[in-house]
C-alpha cells in the first residue's frame, strides 16, 4: 500500500486552529478559550472548570438548535441546515449549484455550498504558510492558505456566521438588531440569558454577539463536524479492509505519477498520529469550467475570482490570487452532489475526469468560440491564467493519454466513498 508516496510540500496543520490556536483532542478547552472571548459574561472571569464546560455544552446546544431553525431568516423559511443539510456532510443537499434565499427565497447565490465538516484544522488565513511537520521543509513559502469560505476571507466561525445571517440572498436580514429581534421571537432569550447571565438581555449588541458565538461553539462539535467515523479512519485504526478496487485508487490517489491527488488533498496521519483532513486548505486555481447557470455570470464581465475578489476586498490589488480558491477536505465528498467552487460539475466521476483530462482534452471542459478556438479556462479572464495549476495529474498536453484511465477513475471514486463518515465495521 502506497501509503504516504505522492505526499509531499504541503502537510497538514496540526497544533494550529482557527479556533484559538489549540489542537484537537482538547476540544473542550478549544471551546473554552472561544467562550471566555464571548461578550460580556458576568461569568467569564473567575469561572470554574465546571462552570466553563457548563458554558461551553449550553453554547453547543444553543449554537444546534439554532442551525436548525428557519427562524433566524427574513423569509422564516431558510436554516443554516437549509444548506448545510447535516446527513449531506453539512453540504447542499441537492444538485443545484447555487441555493436560493433572501427575504422572498427568490435571491440565488453566486457560489457552490461548501460542507462544514473537518473544517476544525483550517489555519487563520495567512498569504505566506510555512509548515511545521517535521519532515517538511519550514523555508518553504507554500503560498496563501486558509481562513473560512472558499476564498479564506474570514477566519472565526463567529465572523462566518454573520455572513448568511446578513446576506441579502442567504438569510436575508437587514441588520444584527433584526437577527436578535428574530431570536428572541424564537425563544432563545433564556438560553442566552442562562448561558451569559441575565444582563444580556438588556444589551441588542452582546446578544448579538452571543448568537455568532453560539454558531461557532457548535461548529466544533467533535461528533458532529469532525467524527473520524470513515472506513478509512477503520482502515487506519486496522478495523477494516479496504476492497481491491478501493486499496487501487488510494494507491492512485496517492502516486505522484497519477492521480497526485495527495499533495494538495493529504492523505496520510500527521507526524502526531492525527488522521489526515483530506486537504492542506492551500489556495490554489484549477480553472474550472464557468458555470452558466449561475444567475451571476449572466454578465460575461462578472468574474468569481476567489482570493483577490470580488467577494473578498483586500487582496483586490493582488493579480497573482485571482481563480485561487480554497482546497476543500474531501472527507464526506461522495455525499454531494456538486462540485467545485461554481458547482460546475455534478458527479464524482466527472469531478476526477476533469484532473486528468482539462489538458489533454480540453474541448470536453470548454465551449468554443464562433470562430471555432477553444475558450480555456474560460472562467478566468486570460491576464490570470498563468495563476492556474499545472502539477501532475495536470502536467500534460493535448493528445496525451490521461493520467488515468476511466477504470482507474472509478478506482479512485471508490476510494473517495471510503471517506463518508458513519461506517459501521462490524455491518
Ligand atoms: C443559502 C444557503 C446558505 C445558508 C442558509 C447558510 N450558508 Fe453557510 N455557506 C453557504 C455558501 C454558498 C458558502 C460559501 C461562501 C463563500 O465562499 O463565499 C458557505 C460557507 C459557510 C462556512 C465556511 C465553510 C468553509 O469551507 O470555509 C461556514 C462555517 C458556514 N457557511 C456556516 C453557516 C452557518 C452557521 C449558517 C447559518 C447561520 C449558514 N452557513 C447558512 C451557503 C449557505
Ligand atoms: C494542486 C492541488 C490539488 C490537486 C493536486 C488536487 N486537487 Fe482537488 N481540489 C483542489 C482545489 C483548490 C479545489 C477547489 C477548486 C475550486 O473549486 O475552484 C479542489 C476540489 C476538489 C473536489 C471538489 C470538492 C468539493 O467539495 O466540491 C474534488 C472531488 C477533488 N478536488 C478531488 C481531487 C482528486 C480526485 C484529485 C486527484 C486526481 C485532486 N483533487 C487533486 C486542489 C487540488
Amino acid at each position: 500500500m502506497a501509503l504516504g508516496s505522492g505526499v509531499r510540500r504541503r502537510q497538514s496543520v496540526w497544533g494550529r486552529t482557527m479556533w484559538g490556536g489549540l489542537a484537537v483532542g482538547v476540544l473542550a478547552f478549544a471551546a473554552v478559550g472561544s467562550a471566555l472571548s464571548a461578550p460580556p459574561s458576568s461569568a467569564s472571569a473567575g469561572m470554574s472548570r465546571a462552570e466553563v464546560r457548563r458554558q461551553v455544552e449550553g453554547l453547543t446546544a444553543l449554537g444546534r438548535a439554532m442551525f436548525l431553525d428557519p427562524a433566524l431568516s427574513a423569509s422564516g423559511k431558510l436554516a443554516c441546515s437549509s444548506c448545510h443539510a447535516p446527513d449531506h456532510g453539512f453540504g447542499p443537499p441537492n444538485a443545484l449549484p447555487v441555493q436560493m434565499g433572501g427575504g422572498d427565497m427568490a435571491q440565488p447565490g453566486g457560489r457552490a455550498v461548501p460542507s462544514l465538516t473537518y473544517l476544525q484544522d483550517v489555519p487563520p488565513f495567512t498569504e505566506h504558510f510555512f509548515d511545521s511537520e517535521d519532515d517538511s521543509d519550514e523555508s518553504v513559502d507554500n503560498g496563501p492558505t486558509g481562513g473560512l469560505t472558499w476564498d479564506g476571507r474570514v477566519d472565526r466561525g463567529a465572523d462566518q456566521a454573520a455572513i448568511p445571517l446578513l446576506s441579502a440572498f442567504e438569510m436575508g436580514n437587514a441588520t444584527p438588531d433584526e437577527v436578535v429581534t428574530h431570536a428572541l421571537a424564537a425563544g432563545y432569550g433564556d438560553p442566552l440569558r442562562r448561558i451569559y447571565g441575565d444582563a444580556i438581555l438588556a444589551d441588542r449588541p452582546a446578544l448579538y454577539a452571543g448568537i455568532l458565538k453560539a454558531f461557532e461553539v457548535y461548529e466544533q462539535d467533535a461528533a458532529s463536524f469532525y467524527p473520524y467515523t470513515s472506513k478509512y479512519d477503520a482502515f487506519l485504526a486496522g478495523q477494516a479492509t479496504l476492497t481491491p478496487q478501493e486499496a487501487r485508487g488510494l494507491d492512485l490517489f496517492n502516486d505522484p505519477a497519477k492521480g497526485n491527488c495527495a499533495e494538495c488533498h493529504i492523505s496520510q496521519r500527521g507526524n502526531d498520529g492525527t488522521p489526515p483532513q483530506f486537504t492542506d486548505a492551500g489556495m490554489i486555481a484549477i480553472g474550472i469550467p464557468r458555470n452558466a447557470e449561475i444567475p451571476a455570470n449572466a454578465d460575461p464581465a462578472y468574474f468569481d475570482l476567489g482570493v483577490c475578489g470580488p467577494l473578498r476586498t483586500d487582496l483586490a490589488n493582488h493579480p497573482e490570487y485571482c481563480g485561487l480558491f480554497r482546497t476543500p477536505s474531501l472527507r464526506n465528498v461522495a455525499l454531494r452532489q456538486t462540485f467545485f467552487h461554481n458547482g460546475a460539475i455534478h458527479s464524482l466521476r466527472e469531478a476526477v475526469a476533469f484532473y486528468v483530462t482539462r489538458e489533454t482534452d480540453p474541448g470536453r471542459w470548454y465551449p468554443r468560440n464562433p470562430d471555432g478556438s477553444l475558450r480555456k479556462y474560460d472562467d478566468l479572464p486570460p491576464q490570470y491564467q498563468a495563476n492556474i495549476n499545472l502539477d501532475p495529474p495536470f502536467d500534460r498536453h493535448p493528445g496525451d493519454a490521461p493520467a488515468l484511465t476511466d477504470a482507474e477513475i472509478d478506482d479512485v471514486v471508490a476510494f473517495m466513498k471510503t471517506l463518508t463518515d458513519g461506517y459501521d465495521p462490524h455491518s
